[in-house]
C-alpha cells in the first residue's frame, strides 16, 4: 500500500544576511512536523530555500560594486549554515535563481498569457523596495508602506497583469468551503476584511526596471514580479513543468505551507489564484503563524542592532545553550498562531524549568539510581501497583495527545503534554521513594519496579520527544540502552528488556546560573553595540605601549577611492562607503557621518586597513577601516594621500 504523502513548506528566505531568531521561527516549526510525520511512517517531503531576484538584491549588489550572485552565495550559504546548526532536515533547498525553476516560472508566465490570465496594460502604483510589494494610494498608511512604515516610491510603467480580480469569488468561497485552507481562523477575517471585501485588483506582474529576475518568455524587456516567482517554488521544487515531474505529481498538493503572518496575503490569495489560473490543484493549509516581538515589536533585521540588549543571534544562541534548547524555546514559549514576547531570561527560564529541572533531573535520577542500586543492569518490570497505573496509563496515553495536538500543527501543546508525563514521573519518584525502599532488602522487587516503570517513562518521553529535540532524546534512548533510532512504533509500555546495561547520564542540561548568564549577555551585547558604533575612546583614555615595527607590519594599509557612498539606515554616525582598491572593491562602513556628507566622500582618495576582520555594522558588512584623524574635540578629517596616487598602493 502506498505510504500517506505529506509535503509541507516554509516561505523561501531573502538571502539578507543578519539572520536573527525569528527568522528560526517559520522553519524549526515545519522541521518539528516534518520530522513528526517522518516518525508517523509517512513519505514527507520538505522544502524550504532563498528567494533571491528583486530589486533588493539587485540594489544591494550594485552598491557593493559585486554581482548579484556575487552578494547572494555567500548568504545563502550562511542561511544553509544556521539550518545545520539547529539540525533542520529539509529535503529540498530550492534557490530562485536554480536553472529549472526559472524555466518553469516561464514557463507558468507563458501559460497564463496565452489563457489570457495575464495582458499588458499601463501601470502605476506605489513600490515598497524592502517588502517586494505594490500598493494602490488608498491602501497606503499615512503616505508609507502598511506593512513596514517605510517610504514607498511611485512607479508608472508598462507592464503585464494578472486577472487576480476575476479570482475573487472563487476565493471567497474557497475560505467558506473550506475552512481548513487558512488557519488560525482570524486569518480569515484579515483577508476578507482587508484585501477581498474591498475589491481585489488585477496584480501588475512584471517589471521592466528591475533587471535581476526572470525574463518573461512573450517579452523579453519584462521580467517577472518577485511574488509570483517566489510563490511558484512551492511547484517548482517539485519539478512543476520540467522534463520530470514525477514529485510534483507524488506530492502536490501542499499539505502545508507555514507561513509568518505578514505574508499570508500573499498565500492565501494570489497563490490560490495562481494556481486556480493554471488548473491545478490547492494546497491543503496554509498557516499564518505569529510573531517573535521584542519589546512589543516584531524582531526584524532593521530593529536587531536596538534589539534592547538582548541576544538576537541564532549562532551565538546555539553555541552558548545548545541547538536543543533554542529549539525547545520557539517550539514551546510561543503560544501557536499568536505573536510572543522575546527575552533571554524567558529562554533561559525555559531550559532552567523544563530542560534542566523536570527532564533534566528525571533522567539523571532515573539512570544513577539504576546504576547505584542495581550495579547498572535495568531491574525487571514487577507487578504494577498503587501509583504505577497513573503513571503507565500517562505516558502510554500521551503519544494520542501529541498527535492530536500536532495534526492542529500545535508544537507547544504537544510539548506540554510530553513534560506532563515528565512532572508526573518527577512526583512518582518522590511518592515511591526508592531511596527508602533500597534500605529495606525485602522491597528490593518493588525497587525494580519502581525504577523499571521510571526508565520506560524515560523511554517514551524520549521517543516522543524526537521530532521537537535533536540531540538530546537520542543521547537519553542510548544510555537506556535503546536504539537511538527508535521509532513511534516503540511506545507500547514494557518495550526496555530486564537486564540492558544502563549508563549514567550527566545532566542533559546543564543548570544556568540566570544572573550570572543574563550579565554575560549583557556584556557581549554591549560591546557587539560598541563595536556597531565605533564609538572611540577619547584619547587620553587610550594605554599607548610600544609596538615592534614587525607588529606595525602586521597592519596592512592601502589606498582606496570612494566609488559610491550612502547613509547607513536608522544612524546618524555611520555611512556606507563602497571603495575601490586597485582591482577590489570593498563595502566599508565609518562612524564619520557628522563630518562628511556621502556626497563628498564620492571620489575622495582614502587610507584603508585592509586586513582587518569583517564586521556587520547596522547589518551592513564592512570589510575595512578608513582611516581618519582625529583632535582633541572629536573632530575627524580624512587621511588621504598627499599627491595623486593610484587606487590598490600600498601605505608604509
Ligand atoms: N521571501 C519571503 C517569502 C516568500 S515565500 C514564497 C519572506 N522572506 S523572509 O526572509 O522575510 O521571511 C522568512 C520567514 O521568517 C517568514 O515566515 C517570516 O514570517 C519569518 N520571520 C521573520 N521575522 C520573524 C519574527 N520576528 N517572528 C517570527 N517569524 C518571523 O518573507
Amino acid at each position: 500500500m502506498d505510504r500517506k504523502k505529506f509535503y509541507i513548506t516554509t516561505p523561501i528566505y531573502y538571502p539578507s544576511g543578519n539572520w536573527h531568531i525569528g527568522h528560526c521561527y517559520t522553519t524549526v516549526i515545519c522541521d518539528a512536523l516534518a520530522r513528526f510525520h517522518k516518525m508517523l511512517g509517512e513519505d514527507v517531503f520538505f522544502l524550504t530555500g532563498t528567494d533571491e531576484h528583486g530589486q533588493k538584491i539587485e540594489k544591494e549588489a550594485q552598491k557593493r560594486g559585486v554581482t548579484p550572485m556575487q552578494f547572494i552565495d555567500p548568504l545563502v550559504s550562511e542561511l544553509k549554515d544556521m539550518w545545520r546548526l539547529l539540525n533542520i532536515s529539509y529535503d529540498r533547498f530550492i534557490r530562485t535563481t536554480d536553472e529549472q525553476h526559472v524555466k518553469s516560472v516561464q514557463k507558468i508566465y507563458q501559460k497564463l498569457y496565452e489563457s489570457g490570465d495575464i495582458y499588458k496594460a499601463e501601470y502605476s502604483g506605489y513600490y515598497c523596495t524592502p517588502c517586494e510589494s505594490m500598493w494602490t494610494e488608498a491602501q497606503l498608511v499615512g503616505g508609507k508602506c502598511p506593512d513596514c512604515g517605510r517610504e514607498v516610491t511611485l512607479q508608472k510603467e508598462e507592464s503585464y497583469f494578472f486577472r487576480l480580480s476575476k479570482y475573487a469569488p472563487r476565493i471567497l468561497k474557497l475560505y467558506e468551503d473550506e475552512p481548513e485552507f487558512l488557519q488560525p481562523k482570524s486569518r480569515i477575517n484579515e483577508m476578507v476584511n482587508n484585501f477581498l471585501k474591498p475589491g481585489l485588483q488585477d496584480l501588475c506582474v512584471s517589471r521592466t526596471t528591475v533587471k535581476w529576475g526572470v525574463q518573461l518568455p512573450f517579452d523579453p524587456n519584462h521580467y517577472a514580479y518577485v511574488w509570483i516567482d517566489a510563490l511558484s517554488n512551492y511547484i517548482t521544487a517539485l519539478g512543476y513543468m520540467s522534463g520530470d515531474d514525477s514529485l510534483y505529481r507524488k506530492f502536490w498538493p501542499a499539505d502545508l505551507h507555514m507561513v509568518g503572518k505578514e505574508i499570508v496575503r500573499f498565500h492565501a490569495i494570489i497563490w490560490p489564484a495562481i494556481l486556480m489560473a493554471l488548473g491545478e490543484p490547492l494546497p491543503k493549509r496554509v498557516y499564518g503563524h505569529g510573531w517573535l516581538l521584542i519589546g512589543g515589536d516584531k524582531l526584524s533585521k532593521s530593529k536587531q542592532d536596538q534589539a534592547r540588549g538582548q541576544l538576537t543571534d541564532p549562532y551565538e544562541l546555539v553555541k552558548r545553550y545548545g541547538t536543543d534548547a533554542v529549539r525547545y524555546f520557539l517550539l514551546r514559549e510561543i503560544p501557536f498562531g499568536s505573536d510572543g514576547d522575546y527575552t533571554g531570561e524567558k529562554l533561559l527560564n525555559r531550559i532552567n524549568a523544563d530542560l534542566a529541572n523536570d527532564l533534566g533531573n528525571l533522567v539523571s535520577r532515573t539512570t544513577a539510581m539504576i546504576c547505584q542500586y542495581f550495579g547498572g543492569n535495568l531491574p525487571p518490570r514487577g507487578k504494577t501497583e498503587g501509583v504505577d497505573g497513573e503513571l503507565i496509563a500517562l505516558a502510554e496515553g500521551a503519544f494520542e495527545k501529541v498527535k492530536r495536538a500536532m495534526d492542529g500543527l500545535n508544537a507547544p501543546d504537544a510539548l506540554a503534554e510530553i513534560f506532563n508525563v515528565v512532572s508526573r514521573a518527577n512526583k512518582y519518584i518522590d511518592e515511591t521513594t526508592p531511596w527508602l525502599l533500597a534500605k529495606d532488602e525485602s522491597k528490593k522487587a518493588r525497587l525494580g519496579a519502581v525504577l523499571y516503570n521510571l526508565a520506560e517513562t524515560v523511554r517514551i518521553c524520549a521517543v516522543l520527544l524526537k521530532p521537537f529535540l535533536t540531540e538530546s532524546p537520542k543521547r537519553i534512548l542510548e544510555s537506556l540502552g535503546c536504539d537511538a533510532e527508535a521509532g513511534f512504533d516503540t511506545l507500547a509500555f514494557g518495550g526496555l528488556k530486564a537486564g540492558v546495561p544502563i549508563e549514567k547520564l550527566p545532566p542533559v542540561f546543564p543548570r544556568i546560573d540566570v544572573k550570572k548568564e543574563l550579565d554575560e549577555v549583557d556584556r557581549i551585547v554591549k560591546s557587539k553595540k560598541k563595536t556597531i558604533e565605533q564609538k572611540n575612546p577619547k584619547a587620553e583614555e587610550v594605554q599607548v605601549s610600544e609596538i615592534t615595527i614587525e607588529d606595525f607590519a602586521k597592519v596592512q594599509l592601502k589606498v582606496g577611492e570612494v566609488v559610491a557612498c550612502e547613509r547607513v539606515e536608522n544612524s546618524d554616525k555611520l555611512l556606507h562607503e563602497t571603495v575601490k582598491i586597485g582591482e577590489e572593491v570593498r563595502s566599508i562602513v565609518s562612524g564619520i557621518a557628522k563630518y562628511y556628507t556621502p556626497e563628498e566622500m564620492v571620489g575622495k582618495r582614502v587610507v584603508v586597513v585592509t586586513n582587518l576582520k569583517p564586521v556587520k555594522l547596522r547589518g551592513v558588512l564592512s570589510e575595512g577601516m578608513i582611516l581618519c584623524a582625529e583632535d582633541k574635540d572629536g573632530n575627524l578629517a580624512l587621511v588621504s594621500p598627499e599627491k595623486e596616487m593610484q587606487s590598490g598602493g600600498s601605505v608604509r
